[in-house]
């Protein structure tokens, strides 16, 4: 293992590379999109799991935040307003547009940032913390990355998880879209990969090295409990979420896809 820096930094080279292939696929509809009143990029499943916390009026930091058009649904859900912070300023670029077209700049403030170096003025501002799917694969240590959003929730506050199932981890796609386990649930070290992140327009192109990282499940949950945060809601999902094995949601004999959790802070 290198140190934690190596890794971070690889990757945000890697999501500024691909960040044109994304626009290229999908900013137009996405600025169009947002103009309509009832946008909601959310699947119903996230939905329903934010429809279990009180979301009005509240203060929602969304971490590895992309382009920003998940927080930009909390907040037409009812949210008071938002920061979404990302290490690839090519994709806070992106979603500046989107939040522009939108008509929410006063109340959604973006800012490029590694996860592990936030601003000291973020601590203790949120209601709710939320990642959604795909960012906890990309840390190369959990818990500094729990303790991070620890620190940005308020007392009482909510941190919202969408991620991967760990156990999807395990498969990889072969060239004729066919997916099997390809690797231990009890992975150790990184993925390397050099095949490029382009998840929507599934192009593959030889690209700088990125570097993602398996947590299992127990990972997951002891980094939220021994912090004292508690675990008030786990949902395992059965269809893609992510893009990623898209093949695996037709089969009937199938792993877990995805997980939705709530973690309640201590009041
Ligand atoms: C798979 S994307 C998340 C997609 C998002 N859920 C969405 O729907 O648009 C992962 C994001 O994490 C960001 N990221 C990865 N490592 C990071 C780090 N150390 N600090 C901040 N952002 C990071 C990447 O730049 C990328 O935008």
């Amino acid at each position: 293992m290198q140190d934690r820096k190596f890794y971070t930094d690889a990757n945000r080279t890697s999501w500024d590379e691909v960040a044109p292939r994304h626009r290229a696929s999908n900013q137009e509809n996405l600025l169009e999109g947002v103009t309509k009143p009832g946008y909601n990029a959310l699947v119903p499943e996230l939905i329903e799991t934010f429809n279990l916390i009180d979301i009005k009026g509240k203060n929602v930091a969304q971490v590895c935040c992309n382009n920003a058009k998940d927080l930009l649904s909390v907040i037409k859900m009812g949210a008071r307003s938002g920061v979404g912070i990302d290490a690839s300023a090519a994709f806070i670029d992106q979603g500046n547009e989107i939040i522009e077209a939108a008509g929410h700049q006063d109340d959604i403030e973006l800012i490029v940032s590694d996860v592990y170096d936030l601003p000291k003025e973020l601590e203790g501002q949120f209601d709710i913390v939320m990642t959604t799917v795909g960012v906890m694969s990309w840390m190369p240590d959990l818990s500094a990355f729990f303790k991070v959003i620890n620190s940005l929730l308020k007392p009482g506050g909510y941190y919202l998880v969408e991620e991967m199932h760990p156990v999807l981890l395990m498969y990889e796609q072969d060239e004729n879209g066919v997916s099997r386990p390809l690797y231990s649930y009890f992975k150790e070290g990184p993925w390397k990969d050099t095949n490029g992140l382009d998840y929507f327009g599934h192009s593959e192109y030889e690209s700088k090295p990125s570097y993602s990282f398996q947590h299992k499940m127990d990972d997951i949950l002891m980094a939220g409990i021994n912090l004292g945060l508690s675990l008030k809601h786990i949902r395992e999902i059965d269809h893609d979420i992510s893009n990623f094995c898209m093949d695996l949601q037709h089969q009937e004999i199938k792993p877990p896809l995805g997980i939705n959790l709530i973690f309640e802070k201590s009041a």
